[in-house]
């Protein structure tokens, strides 16, 4: 695909109707001939919508006027460009714990979480937070995520968790204003809402520091989950993280996820983690898949505000 065609389709299958400016950023950045010439300096992984908005926003650039966020970019190319090489996009979403619930609550309990490709670890605690599944309120600690559940019953529980860990290319440290600040430049102008849960989110692992360890998700996992206590049922999770591992160690990946005890929870693009047989997605905006074990169970939006159950 075309740096233009990321940027054009970006608006219209994850901004629509979610970020009316960064759709229109999008559509600017897609037509500018001599800003997708600059983008094409960066190597192939480094030219996403996320990443470019994010590191104008990080130097405290407009985002939401397109002419002026062009200006911003082109007269400031250096700094934006070293931003996006020495930054990746570690968007720490807890809206998708509501997507991980459903399942979690009902494996055998307690459970050992590893979470693989953590960010900041904030997904580790959704066993601390409170949900909406449409009109059935579950928990009451912040932040409070709300999902549309369609397909079948909310969850009436929430996991016992008595081991959490995370795995990191570059683990984020919310108690660092650096960190704390790349994070927030992450999240999209509009969502005052996901600022606000990750701010609540944030209290809740500032107060009991997660196990964050910098590595990889092939060479590091084994040694990782050889550390869960063995009385409770080991979870290696992740979500929206496949999409930053080239082929290649994602299929190693897949393969020793599958070799570990315990279950193995995915929230992924269907086109990087293929399943036979997937129905329908219940629209043409972008869907990941919810599965586990390798078994997919529904669609899901992708900062959790929805999902359909198969
Ligand atoms: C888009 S973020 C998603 C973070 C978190 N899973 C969430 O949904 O909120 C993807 C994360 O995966 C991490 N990552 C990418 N490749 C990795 C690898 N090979 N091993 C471990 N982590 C990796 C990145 O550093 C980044 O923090």
């Amino acid at each position: 695909m075309s740096t233009a065609t990321i940027y054009a389709e970006f608006a219209a299958r994850e901004c629509h109707d979610v970020s009316p400016a960064y759709e229109s950023l999008s559509i600017a950045v897609a037509r500018d001939r001599e800003m997708i010439a600059r983008l094409e300096t960066l190597p192939p992984a480094k030219r996403q919508p996320n990443l470019l908005f994010a590191a104008v926003r990080f130097l405290d650039g407009p985002v939401t006027d397109p002419g002026a966020f062009l200006g911003f970019a082109t007269e400031r190319w250096p700094e934006v460009a070293a931003e996006m090489l020495v930054r990746a996009t570690q968007t720490n979403e807890v809206g998708r714990c509501a997507l991980l619930l459903p399942v979690l609550a009902e494996l055998p309990q307690p459970l050992a979480l590893l979470e693989v490709g953590a960010s900041a670890g904030l997904n580790l605690f959704l066993d601390r937070y409170s949900y909406q599944y449409s009109d059935e309120r579950l928990g009451t600690g912040e932040p409070l995520l709300e999902c549309t559940l369609t397909g079948r019953e909310a969850p009436t529980r929430r996991p016992e968790v008595v081991w959490r860990a995370g795995l990191d290319l570059h683990p984020r440290d919310v108690t660092d204003p650096a960190d704390r600040r790349w994070l927030e430049s992450l999240i999209w102008p509009e969502h005052d809402h996901r600022r606000e849960r990750l701010t609540a989110a944030a209290r809740v692992a500032a107060a009991d520091p997660p196990l964050l360890l910098a590595g990889d998700l092939v060479d590091d996992l084994p040694a990782l989950a050889a550390q869960a206590p063995g009385h409770a049922t080991l979870v290696v999770f992740h979500t929206s993280v496949l999409y930053q591992v080239p082929d290649r160690p994602r299929k190693t990946f897949v393969d020793l996820v599958r070799s570990l005890p315990g279950h193995w929870v995915a929230v992924e693009k269907p086109d990087i983690l293929p399943y036979d047989d997937l129905p329908n997605p219940p629209d043409e905006t972008l869907h990941n898949v919810l599965a586990l074990d390798g078994r997919p169970l529904a669609w899901c939006r992708p900062h959790g505000q929805g999902m359909v159950w198969f």
